[in-house]
């Protein structure tokens, strides 16, 4: 598996202006998770549930990947082998960076899937049809996303990426949902770039770290990653 894993949450699309979710002004503070992310939420909660993912949708049409997406993107193309690039990210920033492979493990927003036999369909930024059904078993279509306390299936994926990781790259994530200390136990060389330091994330775990925005942390993390990717 990859060699390199670079492993992103919301702060690496912040400064594309998508907003995150835990910092100040961030989703979590607007919204409610038990109200519109939270497993049960269609049923209880169906209409705001789907106009909050419509709107996350509207939202990111007009965003442009920033400067971390694109030269995340160039390296991955450039060594699809040795890099894997993995996100919580629902956004499509990476791919429109034009990121080859990029994995998602929250799930992504274009897409709504079958709650029933899980056939997914791309919708691009469109809101969500309340009458179309699953063309293929008529059942309820919902936002391909993952709330809490449902499954997350590319989880598995995740792991087996990280196995054997040799550097580690952690990118813009608060570690609330993830423990990305854990992830640098496996590997041999970690960076940690976030805006502000996380009371979640224990940061004597990585061999560099960097307090500041994507965009300026990302040349210098390009650097140090190239010294692993001459061989
Ligand atoms: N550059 C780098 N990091 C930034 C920037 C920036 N411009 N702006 C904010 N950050 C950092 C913050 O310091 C914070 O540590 O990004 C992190 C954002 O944390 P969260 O809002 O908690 O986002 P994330 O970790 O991706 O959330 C995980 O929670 O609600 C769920 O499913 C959702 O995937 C999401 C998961």
């Amino acid at each position: 598996m990859s060699k390199i894993v670079i492993f992103s949450g919301a702060g690496v699309s912040a400064d594309s202006g998508i907003s995150t979710f835990r910092d100040s002004d961030g989703l979590w503070e607007k919204h409610d998770v038990k109200d519109i992310c939270t497993a049960g939420c269609l049923i209880t909660n169906r209409e705001e549930t789907l106009a909050f993912y419509d709107a996350r949708r509207e939202d990111i049409q007009n965003k442009k990947p920033n400067l971390a997406h694109i030269t995340i993107a160039k390296l991955k193309n450039k060594y699809p082998d040795k890099i894997a690039v993995i996100t919580q990210n629902v956004d499509d920033m990476f791919e429109r960076a034009g990121c080859s492979d990029v994995l998602h493990v929250h799930g992504f927003l274009r897409e709504l899937c079958c709650e029933k036999c899980n056939l997914v369909k791309d919708i691009g930024y469109e809101k969500q049809s309340r009458e179309e059904l699953c063309p293929q078993c008529n059942e309820k279509l919902r936002p391909n996303i993952v709330f809490f306390g449902e499954q997350a299936p590319r989880y598995a994926d995740l792991y087996k990426h990280l196995e054997d990781c040799e550097v580690f790259v952690s990118i813009g994530t608060s570690g609330a949902v993830i423990n990305v200390d854990m992830f640098t136990q496996w590997a041999e060389y970690s960076i940690l770039n976030n805006l502000e330091k996380s009371n979640l994330i224990n940061e004597e775990y990585f061999d560099e770290v960097y307090y500041e925005k994507a965009v300026t942390a990302i040349p210098k993390i390009e650097l140090s990653l190239k010294k692993f990717l001459l061989d």
